[in-house]
């Protein structure tokens, strides 16, 4: 382990028992990074870092750590039999960190930065099938809304943790509003992140010129969100657009 790495979590005022799974991680990541290629190596050792900082330093205010730990599991389950000890390392560690930071339970709109744009995109590849093909990537639909003068988008925060994107289709001049993309992380998936974020916009959208109306829309069959935006008081339209159910939300 990193020198300094060490000294954070030894001169850290932190349980026992915490100090003890951090350092089985560093050490197994120390195993794991070396096996893998050039990119993967540095990007695991700079997110073990950023996550020893949020552990130690009750300054850092943005905190990655359940990412990371989705990434070092997903990253050492690649390496099959030698990713395990950083699997188990992880499995030990998330409890204990769940009970040290957590609970995450404000869920707030933020503008990203430039420190945050990165791990935004990111968070796209915790997404499995069949859900990550309901939604295009955060990175494409920032890509998208650098050529829409009309994208209004926002990390979703939970706490001090950015766990998903959102983007609206912010028109003045209409009426009806329409959201665009919706993603919550998946180590974050069935928290309420998603309804508290839709609660979120709802009041956003209504503070617009013209807003009568919230459009949405979803593909259908397996992993569809669209039971997710009945319960959160959206209504089919019964159109189908560019392939994808159409529903709508009164907000008048
Ligand atoms: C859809 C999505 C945003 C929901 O986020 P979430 O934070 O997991 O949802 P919540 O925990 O707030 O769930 C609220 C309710 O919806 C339900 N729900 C959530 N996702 C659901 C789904 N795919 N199908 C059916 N019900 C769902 C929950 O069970 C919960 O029900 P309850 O209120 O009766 O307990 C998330 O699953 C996601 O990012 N999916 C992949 C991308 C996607 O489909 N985006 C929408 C593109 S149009």
């Amino acid at each position: 382990m990193e020198p300094e790495l060490a000294t954070k979590i030894e001169n850290a005022d932190l349980p026992a028992e915490l100090k003890t799974a951090l350092t089985d991680l560093a050490q197994s990541v120390d195993v794991l990074a070396p096996q893998l290629p050039a990119g993967p190596s540095r990007r695991i050792r700079y997110f073990l870092g950023q996550l020893i900082a949020e552990v130690t330093d009750a300054t850092v205010d943005t905190h990655w750590w359940e990412s990371t730990c989705d990434f070092i599991v997903k990253t050492a389950q690649d390496r099959g039999a030698s990713g395990q000890a950083a699997v188990a390392a992880v499995r030990k560690l998330q409890p204990i960190l769940h009970q040290q930071l957590g609970p995450y339970d404000q869920v707030t709109l933020r503008e990203i930065t430039a420190d945050t744009v990165f791990r935004i995109c990111l968070l796209s590849d915790t997404l499995t099938e069949p859900k990550k093909y309901f939604v295009a990537p955060n990175a494409i639909s920032l890509a998208q809304a650098h050529f829409n003068k009309y994208a209004w988008f926002r990390a979703i925060y939970a706490g001090k943790a950015p766990v998903g994107f959102m983007m609206i289709v912010d028109d003045p001049d209409k009426p009806e509003y329409f959201l665009w993309r919706l993603m919550i992380a998946e180590p974050f998936h069935g928290r309420g992140y998603g309804r508290q974020a839709i609660q979120c916009l709802v009041e956003y959208v209504k503070t617009r010129p013209n807003a009568t109306e919230l459009l949405v829309s979803c593909g259908q069959g397996e992993g569809s969100p669209e039971e997710f935006y009945v319960k959160q008081g959206f209504v089919s339209t019964g159109k189908i657009e560019d392939g994808e159910l159409v529903l709508r939300m009164s907000l008048v």
